[in-house]
């Protein structure tokens, strides 16, 4: 959930590479930031420095730092302590001369607080990750007798500190001592960035994309100390020295970058017709290999969380309908309970934008032990998913920044249009398919298009609660739209299968309501208009959202008919409202309260 930068090289101005770093971090955490350098000069470097705030980095600066050429940083995401100043990371032991930043949740903290406050530690936060300085601090005491000793009995003391940790985390450490980061990782994601005489940490290889394409993505139970000129890698417990495994990053620094848009999410929007483009040219070989892996498998369980979830369900209707194979969804959460039961040969197809969902690298570490294949689409090749399943495919949305996740849905949902076809031995109409939903969705965001649906959102910026209502697989493009109103403009949305309306929702169905309507032209069509009208006789406003407008509609926003892949253009639409009801609302949509974009907590 946290941003992490780190950096030792030659540079003197590392303090402002971090948060530069940090700011390219920032959809990751974003409800404080902090900084610290071990300053260069032989005066100063008695004591870490730190700079640390709660809030978002914004235009936030680090000149009242001192130079150094070696310094960390961290945006966060609360878990332990509220938002204040003092929780932000990093955190410093008494001495000032050893600094933490973490990420992740130390499940013993309160035991291991008690124990080094009887010790004699002093603790400023709430947090658990001040434990991490403290036990450090004591372990150093312990371990370095000479001053020679400071650089081994560091690493030694980290090494003893992580391995005392309880949960799930991913720590950085630096003191003044010894010119080195030592870093370890259980669960939450670190790459080690390989430069010149520089070398880096991130949680994120997209923050380093700027400065080196070199990485080591560490592996549960790694960990490294980082020097100017070194990377020595090892395993927590046994101490064995571990090989890099160097890896190429793909992705370029511009990809990362806003360009001409006001915010990431509008950028990532408007990337969806040149990608979709892309995927039915390239990928169509992929598809048909996991399709031929899919095949073979007695059932299958398509398994996803927020966004990725609803692309796995729109994954469960063409694989039901085309490739003619039992399909079965699951949220991660709760996929747990069918683990034990999953019959031989199923095969579990996970998709995640990140690849770093905790939630999902937890269901699938315990599918494998269960014997049951992992297939996965990663949009983050190298990710941790990525590399814990059997076999792993790119979604190939390119970087997405935004925490509403906009394009790694319409992506996913291609990859899995292309692949249910494959199944079917269709290849050509999948492909066609795709490239349909390239050309409707760049319909959809034409400039008259566009003021269209900004002027609905404007009719409906006060709106307390909306209503998004389909049938079919129109049931997974409402429940995705109303994710995203809600994720962002903080209205309460509801998606709401129109065939259920008559069990419960239509009870809410006032003068006051207003329901969005998604009646592509399928084989739901009249029954989705009829429901409309049902809807309208109690008094709701109808906004229609379809091929052809209906009476029934007050207002109306068209999209292309494109047969089965309609649900591509159909999300557009509702990403384009979300968005524009935020800034509507005054509210930021790429940095919305209390969400992040890779959740790495359970
Ligand atoms: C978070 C994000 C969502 C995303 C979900 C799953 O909740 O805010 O936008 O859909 O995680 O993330 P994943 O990276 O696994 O697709």
């Amino acid at each position: 959930m946290c941003g992490i930068f780190g950096y030792i090289g030659d540079k003197k101005t590392a303090p402002s590479m971090v948060l530069t770093g940090l700011k390219t971090l920032e959809y990751r955490g974003y409800d404080s930031w902090g900084v610290a350098v071990v300053p260069d000069s032989a005066d100063e470097k008695k004591v870490i420095f730190v700079k640390k705030k709660a809030g978002k980095i914004g235009a936030a600066t680090v000149s009242d730092l001192p130079p150094g050429s070696l310094a960390f940083g961290h945006t966060r995401w609360a878990t332990h302590g509220g938002v204040t100043d003092k929780n932000a990371h990093p955190h410093l032991d008494c001495t000032k001369m050893i600094a933490v930043i973490h990420n992740g949740i130390v499940e013993n903290h309160e035991t291991l607080r008690n124990e080094l406050k009887k010790k004699g530690h002093v603790f400023v936060s709430e947090t658990d990750t001040e434990v991490i300085a403290h036990l450090v601090e004591e372990y150093l005491k312990k371990f370095s007798v000479l001053p020679r000793d400071a650089a081994p009995a560091f690493s030694k003391a980290v090494q003893a500190t992580f391995k005392d940790l309880d949960g799930l985390n991913a720590i950085i450490v630096i003191n003044t001592m010894a010119d080195e980061m030592v870093a370890a990782r259980n669960g939450s994601p670190l790459v080690v960035g390989f430069g010149t005489g520089e070398n880096f940490l991130a949680s994120d290889p997209v923050a380093l994309l700027p400065y080196t394409k070199q990485v080591h993505f560490l592996e549960d139970d790694e960990m490294v100390v980082v020097t100017r000129q070194n990377i020595h890698i090892f395993n927590a417990h046994s101490g064995e020295r571990i090989r890099p495994k160097k890896q190429l990053l793909t992705w370029t620094a511009e990809e990362t970058e806003k360009g001409k848009f006001p915010y990431f999410m509008l950028k990532e929007i408007h990337e969806q017709p040149g990608m979709l483009s892309e995927i039915a040219a390239d990928s169509t070989q992929q598809a048909s290999a996991l399709a031929r892996e899919l095949q073979k498998a007695s059932r299958i369980y398509l398994v996803g969380s927020g966004t990725s979830g609803y692309a796995a369900r729109a994954g469960s209707y063409y694989f039901a309908t085309v490739g003619q194979k039992i399909t079965n969804w699951s949220s991660p959460t709760e996929m747990h309970h069918h683990i034990d039961i999953l019959p031989k040969n199923a095969v579990m197809l996970v998709m995640s934008q990140s690849g770093e969902t905790m939630d999902l690298l937890d269901v699938v570490k315990r599918a494998k032990e269960h014997g049951t294949r992992v297939l996965s689409l990663v949009n983050v090749v190298n990710s941790s998913l990525w590399r814990m399943s059997d076999l792993s495919l790119p979604i190939g949305a390119g970087p997405e920044k935004g925490v509403a996740s906009t394009k790694a849905f319409t992506a996913t949902v291609a990859q899995l249009i292309l692949m249910a076809y494959a199944m079917n031995n269709d290849t050509k109409t999948g492909q066609k398919l795709v490239a349909q939903a390239a050309k409707a969705t760049r319909a959809v965001l034409t400039e008259k298009n566009v003021k269209l649906i900004k002027d609905v959102a404007g009719s409906l910026k006060n709106a307390e609660h909306l209503f998004v209502v389909g049938r079919g697989i129109s049931y997974v493009t409402v429940m995705e739209c109303a994710l995203k109103i809600k994720e962002i403009s903080y209205i309460h949305a509801e998606g709401v299968s129109a065939g259920e309306l008559k069990h419960g929702p239509l009870a809410l169905i006032t003068k006051s309501a207003t329901c969005i309507v998604y009646a592509p032209n399928d084989q739901h069509h009249a029954s989705a208009i009829a429901n409309a009208m049902e809807m309208k006789a109690r008094g709701a406003h109808i906004i229609g959202v379809a091929p052809t407008k209906e009476d029934v509609f007050d207002e109306y926003i068209p999209v292309p008919d494109i047969g089965e892949a309609s649900i591509i253009p159909n999300v557009v639409v509702g990403q384009l409202l979300a968005y524009y009801l935020t800034l509507e609302r005054g509210f930021d949509p790429d940095m919305p309260r209390n969400l992040a974009k890779s959740v790495t907590v359970k």
